[in-house]
């Protein structure tokens, strides 16, 4: 709306103790065919900025996300890095909790695998995720339950960034994580791991030989996971990237034939003393 002039949507912005008002006012006034005041109001009452004009900045790309979905975090470009760089040429490659599927979407457009397949139990998410991975397969359901059976010690790449906040951090989360985003996309239960520890255990069944295993996760709960990984017989690693702030625990699948991985015993461990219980959403 030309009548808005931007030094008014800086001021508003930063009264509204927005720490970048200057780049989200030209966000805001770049936004095509849009009443500004109105998209203005919503940022001002607390809506994150993806959520208001739609898409969000992921891995140099510029991917569509709606209102109520999980904004795909910075730190995660470190799982999408980890991801491609496990994909091969024809690689199958599932991503779980795939939100609105950024992690899939840089495997997809970096490399060449056969098949990509997103799943998330919020249907919302998988809307998203359909728009953002035209060539993928989005599945809406719970974990592996909707991989189709063809998939069975099929994928080479198995990536999620599931929910890892601790169920009494999530309350210290930032107002727009808590009021604009599902507790499913944040809530990991008692010590954060417990949709984590689901996935390291339903990995054996889907992963082909020598196929990866890759989670994000913290600092604090990168050793549990690491536990948990080689529980089931794989060979666990973590990579961090301190510029993104990302960690994530990679396991990879043994290459022999006749290798069979335990399956792990789904529990809640207790959080190390000390362990941090940095959010995946600030
Ligand atoms: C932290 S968000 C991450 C989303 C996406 N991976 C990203 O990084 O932007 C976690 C996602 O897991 C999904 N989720 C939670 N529990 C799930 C389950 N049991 N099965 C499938 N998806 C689940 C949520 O709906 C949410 O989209």
């Amino acid at each position: 709306m030309a009548s808005v002039r931007h030094q008014d949507v800086v001021d508003e912005l930063r009264a509204a103790g927005c720490v970048f008002a200057e780049d989200e006012a030209r966000i805001l006034l770049e936004a095509p065919d849009t009443d500004v005041a109105a998209l203005l109001a919503r940022r001002v009452g607390g809506e994150p900025l993806e959520h208001v004009v739609g898409w969000v900045a992921f891995a140099g790309a510029r991917l569509s996300v709606a209102p109520g979905v999980f904004v795909p975090r910075r730190r995660t470009e470190l799982l999408a890095r980890v991801a491609a760089e496990a994909t091969h040429d024809g690689a199958v490659v599932v991503e779980l909790c795939c939100g609105i599927g950024a992690v899939a979407h840089v495997v997809a457009t970096r490399r060449r695998p056969a098949r990509v397949v997103a799943v998330d139990l919020d249907p919302a998410a998988t809307a998203c995720a359909r728009v953002n991975l035209p060539q993928a397969e989005v599945l809406t359901g719970d974990l592996v339950a909707p991989l189709p059976a063809d998939l069975r010690r099929a994928v080479d790449v198995l990536v999620a960034n599931a929910p890892y906040v601790p169920t009494a951090a999530v309350e210290t989360m930032p107002r727009e994580a808590r009021d604009h985003e599902p507790r499913i996309a944040l809530d990991g239960g008692d010590d954060g791991l417990d949709i984590a520890r689901r996935i390291v255990s339903e990995a054996g069944a889907w992963l082909a030989f020598g196929g990866v295993l890759a989670i994000e996760t913290s600092s604090g709960q990168a050793p549990s996971l690491t536990t948990a990984m080689t529980a089931v017989g794989l060979h666990a690693d973590v990579v961090t990237d301190d510029d993104l702030g990302g960690v994530v625990t990679v396991g990879r699948a043994p290459r022999e034939q006749n290798r069979e991985l335990p399956s792990l015993t789904v529990g809640t461990a207790r959080p190390r003393p000390g362990a941090d219980t940095e959010a995946s959403t600030t």
